[in-house]
């Protein structure tokens, strides 16, 4: 592996009075880091407008559709290159219990969500139609299985009538009957959800026993191609992943899995649109202390697993707001701003810095729910700012880390600082470099000064997300109000890259040779 270094330097906003400059060398490491696609990964729960009216319409509907996919929201995921998408929940997969979802539909029975609205779910949308999405994205699906009122029986029913051969026992053979004679491919099993919380009020304890005895009944076809996911802590629990590690065999577990959202408060999440400077500031703090949750439950799972065989997963995260006015509380559906771009780019930078542990991460959710990439209204669709995010760093999927090191200007709000700048960087197999800057300053640009030398980068090419106001969004009569440009405000010489980048931008840059 070539062996280069370059310099990254950071010199404080324009409007400071002294410019501090930061000069730091990096030498890529030998030992190579993948940035794992699956950090892009996204979440579709049962709850709200998701799955109904977002992915899935019916093959009556007069929405474009394919067995009753949306075809508009299809192709969305695709140029964003989604690799995996969670399901059925959250929540709800704690209360599913996935033989309600197959066969004719006219005999499937109604439940209620006890979640989300308590409205009624008619299981029109199950376990075919999921996985048969999951082959049209070109995502690998994640089953999220359920262990607070399910069994263990349940659950291998359950991978072996996805993926077991037919004529090898009664479930592949219901499958075929079913109309799918090929097993799917299904790797990503998540054995319960919020254990220690919806799914089941649990003790880290007993939850570990639960789930030793779970994952021993877990027998993919060829027994060793199935990835077990324990439900992991809740932000800074850390006892929760220290009792997991230490009782949880590893030849029983692939992965923990962190939730951690950026909410303001519990009791006033405050709105997604209308918000103040001081709620930006809380949403960016609580968005920023994901570097710190990873680091803290990382030193454990190492005390326990130098090797690191065991993966950090963060399979929900995001901002969650009030829901918009006049909408059912139960379905967070809540707008998407400039606000969440920077949430979204500065979070995403942060897996990729640890992207040794952290293997998968999945934004909570795809659509019409909390910090979604797609809104929609009947047969309208709009892409949000966190969409936009999701596109500029396709780049980073299965690139290899180029870790950065610098020390950040601070974004000042009624005497509490945060880092301005974010910033992740890999090389693709091409050798391409992509580097995302992410200044979150509300008032402030910042100049960036890149040694690229080192790299044999002769130009650049790049793009730009940025807007008037934090707030500004898009509607479905303006959906392109917030939406990436072409930036060419980069300056190269004596090997180096200069740019100022705006308050609350993301910038993405493609360095060439
Ligand atoms: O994403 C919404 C909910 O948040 C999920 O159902 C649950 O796991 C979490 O508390």
């Amino acid at each position: 592996m070539k062996s280069f270094f370059f310099t990254l330097t950071l010199l404080c906003g324009l409007a400071t009075v002294t410019a501090q400059s930061v000069a730091i060398t990096v030498e890529a490491p030998t030992d190579t880091t993948v940035i794992s696609r699956h950090i892009y990964g996204h979440f579709a729960e049962h709850l709200g407008r998701n799955i109904y009216g977002g992915f899935y319409v019916g093959d009556t509907s007069e929405i474009p559709n394919r067995e009753g996919i949306r075809l508009d929201v299809v192709e969305a995921l695709k140029e964003i290159e989604i690799p995996n998408l969670r399901w059925p929940g959250g929540c709800f997969a704690d209360t599913y219990h996935w033989k309600d979802g197959i066969g004719p539909v006219e005999d499937r029975p109604s439940i209620l969500n006890v979640w989300w609205g308590n409205v009624k779910e008619d299981n029109s949308f199950g376990t075919h139609n999921f996985l048969n999405l999951c082959e049209m994205l070109d995502a690998e699906p994640y089953l999220s299985a359920n262990v607070g009122s399910g069994t263990p029986q349940e659950l291998t029913d359950w991978i072996k009538y996805t993926t077991h051969p037919a004529g090898s026992s009664p479930m592949p053979d219901l499958r075929a009957e079913n109309g799918r004679e090929e097993p799917w491919d299904v790797k990503y099993w998540g054995v319960g959800n919020e254990a220690w919380g919806c799914g089941g009020n649990m003790r880290p304890e007993y939850y570990a026993d639960l789930y030793r005895r779970f994952a021993t009944f877990m027998t993919g076809w060829q027994n060793d191609e199935l990835y077990r996911i324990a439900s992991g802590a809740s932000g800074d629990d850390y006892k929760w992943t220290e009792v997991l590690m230490q009782n949880i065999p590893k030849n029983l577990i692939e992965a923990i899995a962190l939730h951690h959202y950026a909410v303001i408060d519990w009791a006033a999440k405050g709105p997604a649109v209308d918000f103040t400077e001081n709620q930006y500031f809380i949403t960016m703090k609580e968005a920023l202390k994901m570097d710190e949750l990873i680091e803290e439950h990382v030193a454990i799972m190492d005390k326990y697993d130098p090797e690191k065989r065991v993966d950090l997963l963060v399979d929900e995260w995001g901002g969650w707001y009030e829901v918009e006015p006049g909408t059912n509380p139960g379905f967070l559906y809540q707008q998407n701003t400039m606000r969440d771009a920077m949430l979204a780019g500065a979070t995403l930078n942060i897996f990729n810095n640890h992207a040794d542990r952290v293997k998968m991460a999945n934004i909570a959710q795809a659509i019409n729910v909390l910090q979604a990439v797609i809104l929609t209204d009947e047969e309208k669709m709009l892409l949000t700012p966190t969409y936009h995010v999701f596109r500029m760093y396709v780049p980073h999927h299965d690139a290899t880390l180029i870790p950065l090191s610098f020390e950040s200007p601070m974004y000042t709000f009624e005497g509490e600082s945060l880092p301005a700048i974010s910033a992740s960087a890999s090389r693709d197999d091409e050798g391409r470099m992509h580097f995302s800057l992410v200044n979150i300053d509300s008032k402030q640009s910042h100049e960036i000064e890149l040694d690229v030398a080192a790299l044999g980068i002769t130009g650049v090419t790049g793009e730009i997300l940025t807007a008037e106001t934090l707030q500004e969004h898009n509607t479905f009569d303006n959906p392109d109000q917030v939406a990436p440009t072409d930036f060419d405000g980069t300056e190269m010489s004596d090997g180096k890259l200069r740019l100022t980048i705006p308050p609350f931008s993301l910038v993405v840059l493609q360095g060439t040779k």
